[in-house]
């Protein structure tokens, strides 16, 4: 944790509450409301979530709403059935949501879709049954690979209409990464596009699947959207294995029913690094992650029927499974979805969507928010910004000053802002404000959600005021284990504390009993809210013939949050020339995908290394960021590091 940050977080004391115009309305209007629940649902867990269970539709009612025999692999809502597809649309249908607007959705061109809860019922039924045409059942993995177009939504939905366990790969990842994401859960389906547009261009999402499916015999067919009508794309098209999904959808009924689903069948699988060379498969199962994203979004973005919520992920990433396609939709809400760049055809773009739409409620992340505020004021003031009446922010700390900013330009003083900590693995938010009731501090994500019981911990379990996160007991979010892998599983979440899960944050509690997430204190990275485990990439450059060590590090970066360098050091007899930085940073692109690419490769002869021979990362943090070297007692050879920093500060 770096101590710049901590200080000003310390510093930090300015508090906002909400207005009483807001509180007034909201689902959760006092502090005393929020304590009376947070009481109950962590003292009764059983009652508090049988309760807001029953909320949702179930085929048939759970037996036991939690079950901690096995520990750590809790069993929540144990025998019930149930469809998270049901629920986020058969649901609605019999009432006025009916005919609301599901998803607004923008092309980045401009084209627009609106799917009503009855229109794009049906369009999921109809993309369900085009799966089981193809043969798909319930278990089978599905790999999905789509541009955020509404197929996304509506294949994602379809997958556990019938029970499929979908498993989405961001559309920026490259086709190694697709390989692997495939043939850890052994998908039979991949369900992609031809194309999808970024930033003024198509990229060919098709062909990089074909060149993943190039060494995975487990997938049998191929399902294609079309989105780039008149690009040439795609390059291939594989008679028996690739379908287009307009052709095989043809005669398909628009009547599927959902499937009953065990509360512990699993849901999803949702690929996210760790501090190893290979991405765990969280694991969420059906029952207790419905009930969680349902209840977090309603009382999070205090949902009301009239809004029109956007959140601005992608639905390659959890916050997109979880706040853009099922809580929302088991609230019956309004999304927006968009599909490109927040800076396409200008910096104006995302202003004008809120003004046009007129959406209510902003999901967004501190790395958009720092970029925003680059791009200048002049963007958001040009649109109308009054319909909004709250603002979120997600995936990483953010800054004091960008949350001011964000307060005061997009929010006009007049929305409260939820600063919502969680991750991949739980599912849903954890630690967030309550619009209506929380006085937010900006950089805080304030107090812990319903059942959530969380503390600050040192490593042998003591309480303090800066440490280590730690959740005690369990949540109905959570994640059911790593696919393929129960003691990773048990090792990286439950070990470090026995009962306590252990997330990989940093984080400070306040006088007032607030936390401060202060970063990952493990070997991961947060690059504009995407997680990177830096053991991954360094696995990706001694791949490469030329090299022979890496480190990768994460530095402060002003837009991003954090950036990447790597200290590479080169086969005997290769030089560290301009043209093999280059063909490593394109190595790294098709490796991973062009978001993990680092900001500067440092060649040199040699890696700081203590006498047993372990690179110490902290030395190289440090003269990476500037600031004065750690202690170097340890170190088997420190002239090494007196190399590395003139080199590293001669190239700057
Ligand atoms: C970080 C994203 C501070 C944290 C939903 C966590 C945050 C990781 C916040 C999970 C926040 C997320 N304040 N840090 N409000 N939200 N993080 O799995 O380090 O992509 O462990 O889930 O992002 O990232 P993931």
């Amino acid at each position: 944790m770096e101590n710049q940050d901590l200080n000003t977080i310390l510093e930090e004391n300015r508090t906002f509450p909400p207005s009483q115009e807001f509180s007034q309305k909201a689902h959760i209007s006092s502090l005393e409301q929020y304590q009376t629940m947070y009481k109950e649902s962590t003292e009764n867990p059983e009652k508090f979530w049988s309760q807001v269970a029953e909320e949702l539709h179930w085929f048939k009612k759970w037996d036991k709403v939690v079950n901690s025999e096995n520990a750590p692999f809790f069993k929540w809502f144990e025998n019930g059935k149930t469809n998270i597809s049901y629920n986020c649309l058969d649901r609605h249908l019999d009432s006025a949501t009916k005919n609301k607007a599901a998803i607004i959705w923008e092309g980045e061109p401009g084209e627009e879709r609106v799917l009503t809860y009855q229109g794009l019922a049906r369009e999921v039924q109809r993309f369900s049954n085009s799966l089981k045409k193809l043969g798909i059942k319930k278990g089978d993995r599905i790999a999905i690979y789509l541009p955020m177009i509404p197929e996304l939504a509506i294949s994602v939905l379809a997958c556990a209409r019938i029970g499929a366990i979908h498993s989405v790969i961001f559309a920026g990842f490259s086709a190694d990464s697709i390989r692997d994401r495939v043939l850890d859960c052994e998908a039979n389906l991949v369900i992609t596009a031809d194309g999808g547009w970024r930033r003024g261009k198509m990229l060919a999402l098709k062909n990089i699947v074909d060149q993943a499916l190039e060494e995975c015999p487990c997938v049998k067919d191929v399902l294609v959207v079309r989105r780039s009508e008149h690009h040439n794309f795609p390059h291939s098209f594989q008679e028996g294995r690739d379908h287009w999904y307009h052709d095989l959808s043809q005669d398909v009924s628009d009547k599927c029913p959902a499937e009953e689903m065990d509360s512990e069948d699993m849901l999803f699988l949702l690929y996210t690094s760790g501090t190893t060379g290979k991405p765990k498969g969280i694991i969420h199962t059906t029952g207790g992650y419905m009930v969680y994203t349902y209840l977090t979004s309603k009382y999070v973005f205090d949902l009301k029927p009239t809004d029109i919520y956007w959140c601005t992920a992608d639905i390659g990433w959890v916050t997109g499974h979880s706040y853009i396609v099922y809580g929302p939709l088991a609230n019956g809400a309004t999304c927006v979805m968009y599909e490109g760049t927040p800076n396409w055809p200008d910096e104006g773009r995302f202003w004008n969507i809120v003004q046009r739409h007129q959406v209510s409620i902003f999901y967004t992340a501190p790395t958009a928010i720092r970029a925003f505020m680059k791009w200048g004021d002049k963007w958001p003031e040009k649109y109308d910004l009054s319909s909004l009446r709250l603002l979120g922010t997600v995936g990483e700390p953010i800054n004091p000053e960008a949350w001011i900013w964000y307060n005061k330009v997009i929010g006009q003083e007049r929305c409260p802002i939820v600063d919502t900590w969680w991750q991949t693995e739980t599912g849903g938010m954890m630690i967030t404000p309550l619009p209506g009731c929380t006085v937010t501090k900006p950089g805080s994500a304030s107090l812990p959600f319903f059942g959530v019981d969380a503390d600050v911990l040192t490593e042998n379990k003591e309480p303090t005021n800066a440490g280590l996160l730690a959740i005690k007991k369990p949540w109905p979010g959570m994640l059911r284990g790593i696919y393929g892998d129960p003691e990773r599983y048990k090792n990286t979440y439950w070990s470090k504390w026995p009962e306590y899960y252990f997330p990989g944050d940093g984080a400070k509690r306040d006088k007032d009993g607030y936390f401060w997430i202060l970063g990952r204190v493990d070997d991961v990275v947060n690059v504009s809210g995407h997680r990177i485990g830096t053991a991954e990439l360094e696995s990706v450059f001694v791949e490469h013939s030329s090299v022979a060590e890496s480190a990768v590090v994460g530095i402060k970066h002003e837009i991003k949050g954090q950036g990447l360098i790597a200290f590479v050091s080169l086969k005997r007899g290769i030089e560290g020339t301009k043209d093999l930085e280059q063909e490593l940073t394109k190595w790294v692109a098709n490796k991973i995908g062009k978001f993990v690419v680092p900001e500067r490769i440092v060649f040199s002869a040699d890696l700081p290394k203590t006498r047993s021979g372990k690179i110490m990362r902290r030395l190289l943090r440090d003269i990476a960021e500037g600031s004065t070297l750690g202690s170097v007692t340890t170190l088997a050879d420190p002239s090494v590091l007196d190399d590395l920093k003139k080199k590293y500060e001669d190239e700057d």
